[in-house]
C-alpha cells in the first residue's frame, strides 16, 4: 500500500520546491510532479518537511528521588503531535552500574515508543569496566554518543580526569562526547550559601546557577575535548558566556556544536520571580531560564550558524513532584517539558518573526542533528531512500498551548497560553500517519531503535588532522654526550 503526499511544497535544509512525495514500505520512493498512490494526503497550502528530531529527552528517567512523568509512550505521542518523529534519550547508569546493564533498562522502557528513537549513553563514573563497555556500546549497540554531566555533584557529576579519559576513549572509538556544562563544584557552594541565608524558594535555583558557571564549564570541556582530539556537543546552551566559548572555538576550527533549547529561546528568568511557588518551581531546570540579552545571543547563534540544533531536554515532572522541594530549592526535581511544543514554538517565534528562514528551521530541528548523529540521510532528509519520517506543516493552523489539550502526562505546560501559528496537518513515522488533521493515530510500539555508526565525517576528519599534527620526536643527526 503506497501513500502519496500531494499538492505541497517540499522544504529541506537547502531547498524549497513544489513536488509530490510517494511512500512505500516506510521509505520515500519517489519525489516529483503528479505522483499517484493508494492513499493520498492533501498538502495544499502546506510544507512537506523532514520530521523533527529531538536529540535531548529524558523519558521515565530516575532522577532526584523520583521518575520523570512522561514515558516512551506519552513522550513520543507528544513528539508526533508536534511534528517530531525521532527522539534521542539518555541511558543513565547509576554510579557503579554497568553501561550494558543500564542499556537493558532503557531497552525495556522504549518498547512502547510511538516513533523511532535512539539513545545517548551517559558516563556517570569511570573505571576499566566503563572503558571496556564503551566499545561494546559503540560497536554492538549502535550508539555513538556519550553524555557527561559536569554538574549534579555527588550524583551524576564526573571530574576533569574522568572527562579527559572518557573523551580520549570517544576519540579512539569514533564517538562524540556530549556535556552538560555547569561547574558543579561552584553550584554546590552557591546553593549551600543561598540556603544558609534563607534563600529557599525556586528563584534561588536561578541564583545558584549564574551564566558564569555555564561559561566556565563550556570552555573547560572545549579545551579538554581539543586536547583529547575529539569533537564536542554542548547540550542546553542557555547563555552568552557558553555561546561565546562555542563561537570562539568554532572560529578557531574546533569541532564544537551548541544546542539551545526552545525553552531558553522563548521563556525568561522572570518566570522564577512569579509570586506563585508552583509556577516558579514548574520552570526549575538546569541551566535556568535567562534574561533577554542571553535569548538574543541564542537566536543570533542559530542565525549565524554558531549554534546548531534546537532541542527540548524534555524531562517532565508533575506539580506534586516539584513540591518535593518546598522549603529547599535544591530538592525541586530539575526539568521541563516541551516535546509537543518545540516545532510550533520555534516556527512561531523564529520563522513567523523573520529570525529564521524555513530552511534554517529544518536545519536546526532535524537535518543538522541527523548529520551530527551520523544518521543522515536515513533521517532528517526528504530524499528517495530516506525513511518517510515527515511532517506536513500547515503555516496557517493556529492554537493556544494549554495543558488541558496536551499529550504530555503532566498537569501543566510551561508554554501555557502561548498562541502558536504553524502546526502539523499530518505527521508520518516511517510512512505511518500518526497525526491526521488534528487527530492522533499513534501506534504504541511502532517506534524502532535507530542504530548509529561511529566515525561520522567530522570525527574522521578531526582524527586525521590530530594524527598528522601529533607530537613526534625530532630526528637528529648527532646527539651530544650527556653533560653530567
Ligand atoms: O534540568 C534539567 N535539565 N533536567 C534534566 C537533566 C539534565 O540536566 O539534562
Ligand atoms: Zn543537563
Ligand atoms: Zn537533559
Ligand atoms: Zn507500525
Amino acid at each position: 500500500m503506497t501513500t502519496v503526499i500531494k499538492n505541497g511544497t517540499v522544504v529541506t535544509a537547502d531547498l524549497t520546491y513544489k513536488a509530490d512525495v510517494l511512500i512505500d514500505g516506510g521509505k520515500i520512493i519517489e519525489i516529483g510532479p503528479d505522483l499517484k498512490g493508494d492513499e493520498a494526503l492533501d498538502a495544499s497550502g502546506c510544507y512537506i518537511m523532514p520530521g523533527g528530531i529531538d536529540p535531548h529527552t529524558h523519558l521515565e528517567m530516575p532522577f532526584m528521588g523520583t521518575y520523570s512523568s512522561d514515558d516512551f509512550e506519552s513522550g513520543t505521542r507528544a513528539a508526533l503531535a508536534g511534528g517530531t518523529t525521532m527522539v534521542v534519550d539518555f541511558a543513565l547508569p547509576s554510579p557503579g552500574q554497568g553501561l550494558l546493564d543500564a542499556l537493558q533498562m532503557w531497552d525495556n522502557k522504549s518498547t512502547r515508543a510511538n516513533c523511532d528513537y535512539s539513545f545517548h549513553m551517559a558516563i556517570t563514573w569511570w573505571d576499566e569496566q566503563v572503558f571496556n563497555e564503551m566499545e561494546t556500546v559503540v560497536k554492538d549497540r549502535g550508539i555513538n554518543t556519550f553524555k557527561h554531566f559536569m554538574a549534579y555533584k555527588g550524583a551524576l557529576m564526573v571530574n576533569d580526569d574522568e572527562l579527559y579519559s572518557s573523551f580520549q576513549r570517544c576519540a579512539a572509538l569514533g564517538a562524540l562526547p556530549l556535556v552538560h556544562a555547569e561547574n558543579g563544584d561552584v553550584v554546590a557552594e552557591l546553593s549551600a550559601k543561598l540556603l544558609a541565608e534563607g534563600n529557599t524558594g525556586p528563584e534561588a535555583h536561578a541564583y545558584s546557577r549564574p551564566p558564569q558557571v555555564e561559561g566556565e564549564a563550556t570552555n573547560r570541556a572545549i579545551m579538554i575535548a581539543d586536547m583529547a582530539g575529539v569533537p564536542l556537543y554542548v547540550v542546553h546552551t542557555s547563555c552568552e558566556e557558553s555561546h561565546e566559548a562555542i563561537r570562539r572555538a568554532r572560529m578557531q576550527g574546533k569541532r564544537v556544536y551548541g544546542e539551545p533549547l526552545i525553552q531558553h529561546l522563548t521563556l525568561d528568568e522572570s518566570e522564577y520571580f512569579n509570586a506563585d511557588w508552583d509556577h516558579a518551581a514548574r520552570r526549575v531546570m538546569s541551566p535556568p531560564f535567562r534574561n533577554k540579552q542571553h535569548q538574543d545571543s541564542l537566536w543570533a547563534g542559530l542565525q549565524s550558524g554558531s549554534l546548531s540544533v534546537v532541542a527540548t531536554d524534555h524531562c517532565a515532572f508533575s506539580t506534586d513532584q516539584k513540591r518535593y522541594g518546598v522549603g529547599d530549592f535544591t530538592k525541586i526535581p530539575n526539568g521541563t517539558g516541551g516535546l509537543e511544543d518545540r516545532m510550533p514554538m520555534l516556527w512561531t517565534y523564529g520563522v513567523n518573526t523573520g529570525r529564521l528562514t524555513m530552511n534554517e528551521f529544518v536545519a536546526v530541528t532535524s537535518t543538522n542533528i541527523a548529520k551530527i548523529l551520523n544518521v543522515y540521510p536515513q533521517k532528517g532528509a526528504v530524499l528517495v531512500g530516506a525513511d518517510a519520517d515527515l511532517v506536513v506543516w500547515d503555516p496557517a493552523k493556529e492554537k493556544t498551548i494549554s495543558a488541558s489539550s496536551q499529550q504530555s502526562a503532566i498537569d501543566y505546560n510551561v508554554f501555557e497560553g502561548k498562541a502558536v501559528k504553524g502546526l502539523p496537518r499530518f505527521t508520518l513515522t516511517r510512512g505511518k500517519v500518526a497525526v491526521h488533521d488534528g487527530e492522533i493515530r499513534c501506534e504504541e510500539g511502532h517506534g524502532k531503535f535507530v542504530k548509529r555508526e561511529p566515525n561520522a565525517p567530522v570525527n574522521a576528519a578531526l582524527s586525521t588532522w590530530k594524527e598528522l599534527t601529533a607530537p613526534r620526536p625530532i630526528q637528529r643527526s648527532g646527539i651530544p654526550a650527556s653533560g653530567v
